[in-house]
């Protein structure tokens, strides 16, 4: 079924638009005191992505609440190296925490190529849950982390200002880095596929810490993986934030892919004239969301300007952060809808 509301979809594809769409990532969770009641009842974040009906409801409500024009399904880029055999939990404060890591080759060869039709059956079936409920109303974003930043998750075992060690089997073992990124990628792009089997109508690929590694390495290690996925995936419109791939975006905008992520440290304009005829989203910084009303209405409205109303998607230039007001993300949606 062809959402209602198909703004997002229409400016993907670089189609004409009525007016710009507009959606924030890491927008289910976070912020709301929705999500709070939700998550506070139960005993971990893992629970909640497991299970389909709650993750389905959460990923409504910034639809019902905040008014954005696409859902987000409700899970997280970890669900990949857990369903590849590396498990982790969601410590408060801490952030993830794996029960093991993979550094060795003894470590990637006990590595699975998940099957997303058993080990990932939660999300399409949480996927599927959210299309009926949505009803059409807007379309729903299916994700992936890229697989540069879950190898530095599963070589780090947990988040890391540095990611230093991953970065060292960059430098120390290539091999083993290589190998690990090709089990990952042939993984994400079954993954990918059965979420829009399920019924996603685009598909979004987080390169996070994209911005740690040289132009260089980004380019030997990074860049191919998404490449493959791009290539592979050609029922739906994919979008590739690579955060802080500042030297790779020339190559980045060489993707198949429709669209590209910019964050709020990349030049607009720069970003415009690498891209050509690809969408850009972005690229509001997140902090901007604390300043007093006038402040945001008038850097939004600026932000709009510099990126031009056509082949556009707003959004944040990364996350949404959890202490913001929701008052101010509801101003943020409503200055693009009314521009
Ligand atoms: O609204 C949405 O975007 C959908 C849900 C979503 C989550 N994580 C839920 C979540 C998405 C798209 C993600 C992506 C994700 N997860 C990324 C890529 C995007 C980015 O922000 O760079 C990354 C790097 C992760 C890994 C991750 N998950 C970390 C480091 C943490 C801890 C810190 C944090 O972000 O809160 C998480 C936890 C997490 N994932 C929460 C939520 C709602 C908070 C935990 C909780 O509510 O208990």
């Amino acid at each position: 079924m062809k959402p209602e509301n198909d703004l997002i979809l229409r400016a993907a594809r670089g189609e004409k638009t009525e007016r710009v769409p507009v959606w924030l990532m890491r927008q289910a969770g976070r912020i709301l005191p929705e999500y709070r009641a939700i998550r506070n009842k139960l005993s971990s974040f893992n629970e909640l992505v497991e299970t389909p009906e709650l993750a389905a409801e959460v990923t409504l409500q910034p639809v019902d609440i905040l008014g954005v024009d696409a859902a987000i399904i409700f899970s997280d880029i970890l669900v990949v190296p857990e369903a590849m055999g590396v498990g982790y939990k969601m410590v408060k404060g801490k952030g993830p925490v794996f029960h093991s890591t993979v550094t060795t080759q003894a470590e990637a060869d006990k590595l699975r190529i998940a099957d997303p039709g058993s080990e990932l059956k939660y999300v399409t079936d949480a996927i599927r849950i959210v299309k009926k409920e949505l009803n059409g109303r807007v379309p729903l974003i299916g994700f992936a982390g890229a697989p540069w930043t879950i190898f530095a998750y599963m070589a780090e075992g947990s988040g890391s200002k540095t990611f230093s060690a991953a970065r060292k089997i960059l430098y120390q073992n290539p091999a083993l880095a290589q190998d690990v990124l090709n089990k990952v990628t042939e993984t994400t792009i079954s993954y990918l596929k059965a979420q829009i089997e399920a019924g996603a109508d685009l598909v979004q690929v987080f390169d996070s810490w994209a911005g740690i590694l040289p132009e260089q390495q980004y380019k030997q290690f990074a860049l191919p993986a998404i490449e493959r996925i791009c290539e592979a995936i050609d029922e739906v419109p994919v979008t590739v934030f690579a955060k802080g791939a500042y030297g790779a975006f020339d190559a980045l905008a060489n993707l198949p892919c429709r669209t590209l992520g910019v964050d709020w440290n990349m030049n607009i304009q720069d970003c415009r004239k690498a891209a050509g005829n690809k969408t850009l989203q972005g690229n509001l910084d997140p902090c901007l969301l604390y300043a007093p009303d006038e402040d945001l209405v008038a850097g939004t409205q600026k932000m709009v300007s510099a990126f031009g109303k056509d082949k556009y998607i707003a959004n944040l230039g990364h996350g949404v952060y959890p202490d913001t007001d929701p008052q101010k993300v509801k101003l943020f949606i409503e200055t693009i809808k009314t521009l």
